[in-house]
């Protein structure tokens, strides 16, 4: 290992202390009020929000320092609910963005009230009730990474409406987000994928990224042995859409 990854990991490792700090915290703030003080409604929804974003970046820790572990990829299936992986996915981008709409997407009790939750922000879901309900076998957390980059390029680049479609091809889940953005000119359709690079396009799209994301993503799904397909050209939004072996 090189000095520099080493650094790296170490860095990376020692997260796992101040974010240990923040969840016993937020934990204590919740379930010890006795001892605490009590919390307002609005209250105990911003602890919970700190709280399961706490986990979540616990969870990225531990992926990233196994990663170290070994230059191939490390793949964890486990069995979840695809609604539960959609909503999550979901609830995590918009926690940061919009936490009304994260509040209403977690309190969905079924499919329909997901949809009307999403199509009110501009999200359309299509996904058959059968597979809405299905346990499946993935790396939860892998997928949950590709989703929530994609849906993140496209809620940063659309300019009213994102399609989100979920379906089952050849023993495959098969996500597509296709978004109704400025699109992609043939000549980035490979470049968008390097590490660091981004379009120089106009300055109206103000939240800058790191141009990581869609690199990160073409090698979690190699990673899963699973393919990419980028369609888009300039003016026709763009259409991203993953297909994972179970
Ligand atoms: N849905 C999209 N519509 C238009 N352009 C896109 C879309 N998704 C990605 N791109 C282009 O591809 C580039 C690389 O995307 P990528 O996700 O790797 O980086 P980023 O979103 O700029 O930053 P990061 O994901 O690291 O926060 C983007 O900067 C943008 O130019
Ligand atoms: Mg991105």
């Amino acid at each position: 290992m090189s000095k520099q990854r080493l650094k790296f990991d170490l860095l990376v490792h020692d997260l796992k202390v101040p974010l240990a700090v923040i969840e016993a915290g937020a934990t204590s703030l919740l379930q010890r009020m006795e001892k605490y003080g009590p919390l307002t409604d609005k209250q105990i929804k911003v602890m919970n929000r700190i709280l399961r974003n706490t986990i979540n970046t616990k969870r990225l820790v531990n992926d990233a320092l196994e990663l170290g572990r070994s230059s191939e990829g490390i793949i964890h299936k486990t069995q979840f609910l695809v609604s539960d992986f959609i909503e999550e996915s979901l609830v995590e981008i918009f926690d940061l963005t919009d936490s009304e709409a994260a509040e209403s997407i977690k309190d969905c009790a079924n499919l329909t009230a997901s949809k009307q939750a999403l199509e009110s922000r501009g999200i359309f879901l299509e996904i058959d009730e059968g597979l809405w309900c299905r346990k499946i076998s993935l790396d939860e957390s892998k997928i949950k990474q590709v989703l929530r980059n994609l849906l993140n390029n496209a809620l940063k680049y659309r300019k009213n409406r994102i399609e989100l479609t979920l379906q089952e091809n050849d023993n495959a889940l098969q996500i597509s987000v296709a978004d109704d953005g400025d699109g992609i000119p043939a000549d980035y359709h490979e470049r968008i994928f390097e590490c660091y690079f981004q379009m120089d396009m106009e300055e109206q799209h103000c939240v800058r990224g790191h141009g990581l994301g869609l690199a990160g993503v073409m090698i979690l799904v190699e990673d899963m042995g699973g393919t990419l397909n980028l369609e888009s050209d300039l003016g026709q939004g763009t259409l991203f859409s993953v297909k994972i072996p179970y």
